[in-house]
C-alpha cells in the first residue's frame, strides 16, 4: 500500500496547475449515457474515480478512449447497452449511483447495486429513489439491487415536480439527467446550487437538453425525445484549488494556481482572507488565475459547512489543519455528514488541540505540529493529513494514501513542483 513521507517545514513557492472537479466529470461521464452518439470531455482529470467510473461504463458496453495531454476522453455509448452497475465497481464509489437517472431516462430500465456504507456517514440514496419514482419509474430494492423500470405501458419517463427533504449533490444530478429525456416539464425544488450542476447542465444543454435555472435551488427542464452529442470542458476543481489555498496559507509562502475559479470559493476565500492569507483572483491570457501569500502562522477561522454557496463540507479538513496552526480558537461544525471528523484523532497524533463533541469541533491553535506517522481515511482527510505534515516538525508518514488518488490528480507532484519535500513510497 502506498504512503507518502513528508518532511515539513517549507514554504510553498511557484505555479500549480488546477486539474478538472472530480465531481463534475463523474457525472458528465455518467450523461454520455444519455445518447447514442459520441460525446467528448476536455480536462478530465486522472483520478482513481474516474477510472473506476470508466470501468463500470466500459462493463455496461460504452466505448471509451482517452486522448491527448488535456485529459480528453471521448464516450460512446451506442446500442446495446446492459443497464447494470455491479455491487464489486459501485461499492468502491457511491458516485456510481449517477447513472440510474441516465439509464431509467434512455432505455427505461436499470439495475443499480445499493451503496452501502461509507467512512464519512452512512449516505442512503432514498432520494434518488423517490425522486425517479416521482418521474413514473418502479423501483424495487431486492438482493442490494436497487431494479427500476418505466411503469407499466410507459415509454419514457414523466416530468415532475420533485422537491427532496434535503439538498443533494448527486440527487439533483440524477434528476436533470433523468428528466432531459422525459416526457413533459420537470421542475426541481430545493436543488442544489454546487458549480458542478451548473456545469453538467451547461453540457446537457450542449447535448440538446432544455434547462433553465441551474445554478439556483429551482430547476426547469422540459423534456426532449433525444439528445445528440457534443464537446465540453469539465469545470475547473474548486475543491483541489481551495486545498492548495489552505496548504500554502498554513505553510507560508506564495503561490499562482492556474485556472482556480475563485467565484466557486467564495466562502473558503473569505474565511483564508479574514485568517490573514492574502489572496488575489482575476483572468490573463492563461485564463482564470488566483495568487495566494501568506506569512505562515494565521488567525484561526471558525466555521459552518452548509450547501453550496456555503462553506464546502468537502473542505472542513483541511481548513481545520490550517488551524491548528494559528492562533487562537476556533469551533467547526460540520453540518452535512454525520462522521466527517476522521481526521481529527490523526491531527492530535501530530500534537493539535482539537475537542470534538457530535457535529462540533473546537480547535485550539498551536505553534507547531510534530511530525509523526498517521492514516488517511477518506479523500478529504487525506488531503488535510497532507497538509498538516507540510507544517509539522520533522517527518510525516500519511498511510493508505490510495483515498488522496481517488481525488486529488498528481498532488504530491504539483507539491513537490512548489518546493514541498514529499515523496512516495511503498
Ligand atoms: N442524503 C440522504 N439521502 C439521499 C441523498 C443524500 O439522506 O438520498 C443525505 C446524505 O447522507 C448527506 C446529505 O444528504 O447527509 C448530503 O448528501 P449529498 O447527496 O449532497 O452528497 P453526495 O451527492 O453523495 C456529493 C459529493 C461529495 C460531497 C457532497 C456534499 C460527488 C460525487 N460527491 O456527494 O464529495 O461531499 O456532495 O457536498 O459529487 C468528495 O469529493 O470528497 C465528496 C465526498
Amino acid at each position: 500500500m502506498d504512503k507518502l513521507r513528508i518532511t515539513g517545514g517549507r514554504a510553498l513557492h511557484g505555479e500549480v496547475n488546477i486539474s478538472g472537479a472530480k465531481n463534475a466529470a463523474l457525472p458528465e461521464l455518467c450523461a454520455a449515457l444519455l445518447t447514442s452518439e459520441p460525446v467528448t470531455l476536455t480536462n478530465v482529470p486522472r483520478l482513481r474515480d474516474v477510472a473506476t467510473m470508466r470501468q463500470l461504463l466500459d462493463h455496461m458496453g460504452v466505448q471509451t478512449q482517452t486522448h491527448g495531454e488535456r485529459g480528453g476522453m471521448t464516450l460512446h455509448a451506442a446500442d446495446p447497452i446492459n443497464p447494470e452497475a455491479p455491487y464489486e465497481l459501485v461499492k468502491t464509489m457511491r458516485a456510481s449511483v449517477l447513472v440510474l437517472g441516465p439509464l431509467l431516462a434512455r432505455f427505461g430500465r436499470a439495475r443499480v447495486s445499493l451503496p452501502g456504507g461509507c467512512a464519512i456517514g452512512s449516505r442512503p440514496v432514498d432520494q434518488h429513489i423517490k425522486g425517479m419514482q416521482a418521474m413514473g419509474a418502479e423501483i424495487l430494492v431486492e438482493h442490494g439491487y436497487m431494479v427500476a423500470q418505466l411503469a407499466h405501458g410507459k415509454k419514457r419517463l414523466q416530468g415532475a415536480r420533485i422537491a427532496t427533504d434535503m439538498v443533494t449533490v448527486t440527487g439533483t444530478e440524477n434528476f436533470l439527467m433523468a428528466a432531459t429525456l422525459a416526457e413533459g416539464e420537470t421542475l426541481l425544488e430545493n436543488a442544489a446550487q454546487e458549480p458542478e450542476i451548473a456545469d453538467l447542465a451547461e453540457m446537457l444543454i450542449a447535448m440538446g437538453a432544455k434547462i433553465e435555472g441551474h445554478g439556483t435551488s429551482r430547476i426547469h427542464i422540459q423534456g426532449v425525445e433525444r439528445l445528440h452529442g457534443c464537446t465540453h470542458q469539465v469545470v475547473a476543481d474548486r475543491i483541489e484549488a481551495g486545498t492548495f489555498l489552505c496548504a500554502v496559507a498554513a505553510t507560508g509562502g506564495e503561490v499562482l494556481l492556474r485556472h482556480g475559479r475563485a467565484d466557486h470559493l467564495d466562502a473558503v476565500i473569505d474565511k483564508l482572507r479574514e485568517a490573514g492569507a492574502h489572496i488575489e483572483a482575476g483572468q490573463d491570457d492563461g485564463g482564470d488565475f488566483m495568487r495566494v501569500r501568506s506569512s505562515g502562522r494565521l488567525k484561526a477561522q471558525g466555521f459552518r459547512t452548509t450547501e453550496y454557496p456555503g462553506f464546502p463540507t468537502d473542505m472542513q479538513a483541511q481548513f481545520m489543519a490550517l488551524n491548528c496552526i494559528s492562533h487562537g480558537t476556533a469551533k467547526v461544525t460540520e453540518t452535512i455528514f454525520e462522521n466527517r471528523f476522521m481526521h481529527v484523532n490523526e491531527m492530535v497524533r501530530l500534537g493539535a488541540k482539537i475537542q470534538t463533541d457530535g457535529k462540533v469541533a473546537v480547535v485550539e491553535g498551536i505553534e507547531k505540529l510534530s511530525g509523526a506517522t498517521v492514516m488517511a481515511t477518506d479523500l478529504r482527510a487525506s488531503a488535510s493529513l497532507v497538509i498538516a505534515g507540510l507544517v509539522a516538525e520533522g517527518e510525516t508518514i500519511v498511510d493508505r494514501i490510495y483515498h488522496l488518488d481517488r481525488g486529488y490528480d498528481q498532488m504530491e507532484e504539483k507539491l513537490r513542483g512548489i518546493g514541498a519535500n514529499i515523496e512516495r513510497f511503498k
